[in-house]
């Protein structure tokens, strides 16, 4: 049982996480894959994985994980916000247009995204598929759901936390 959860925290990191080092990187360097749990780390393993999130908290979030994760919400949905009309089900546009839709969405927030020549594909794909509930501008309706014009968006910001949480407990481990 132990080990299993040990399994699952370590898989659950993996999902955590998107931001790096100003960088025009034009893929994101989180494994956002968690189909496939990793064995119990090694030492060496932890304290690859400790630089790796140390390196990723060090700066904002990169625009090419900004968008890595709203393909991910576009795509499975979204039910960590705890808005009012939370959750978000997942399948608001078809899976081959989310990634458009997700180079135009981090534009909103004055990103340049990584595939510029997606953006205006997916700017008519936003108007229609996410604009009744985000509104046209992303601002989120008043408040009445997420902004998606913030600098850092607040799966990010929370996924963020979880990863300086993990950082926590892997130099306790390894102090020890
Ligand atoms: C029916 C209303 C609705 C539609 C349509 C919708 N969303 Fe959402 N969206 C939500 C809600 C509600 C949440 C918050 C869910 C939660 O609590 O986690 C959300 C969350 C999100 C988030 C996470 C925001 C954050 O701050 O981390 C992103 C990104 C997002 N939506 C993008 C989209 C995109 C892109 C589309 C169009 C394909 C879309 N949404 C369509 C209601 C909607």
């Amino acid at each position: 049982m132990k080990t299993l959860l040990t399994i699952a925290a370590v898989s659950a990191l993996l999902v955590l996480g998107g931001c790096e080092k100003k960088s025009t990187r034009k893929t994101c360097r989180m494994d956002f894959n968690t189909s496939t749990p990793p064995q119990k780390p090694t030492r060496a393993q932890m304290q690859a994985e400790l630089q790796r999130l140390r390196s990723l908290l060090s700066g904002p979030c990169s625009p090419a994980c900004c968008e890595t994760y709203i393909t991910e919400v576009i795509n499975k949905g979204s039910d960590v916000l705890q808005y009012p009309s939370s959750p978000m089900d997942p399948g608001f546009a078809a899976e081959e247009d989310a990634p458009a839709i997700a180079a135009f969405t981090v534009t909103l927030s004055g990103k340049k995204s990584p595939h510029p020549e997606r953006v205006q594909t997916g700017s008519l794909l936003f108007a229609g598929n996410c604009a009744g509930c985000h509104g046209s501008d992303g601002k989120g309706n008043r408040g009445a759901f997420p902004d998606l014009t913030l600098p850092e968006l607040k799966g990010m910001t929370l996924r963020k936390r979880k990863m300086a949480e993990r950082v926590r407990e892997l130099e306790k481990t390894l102090a020890d």
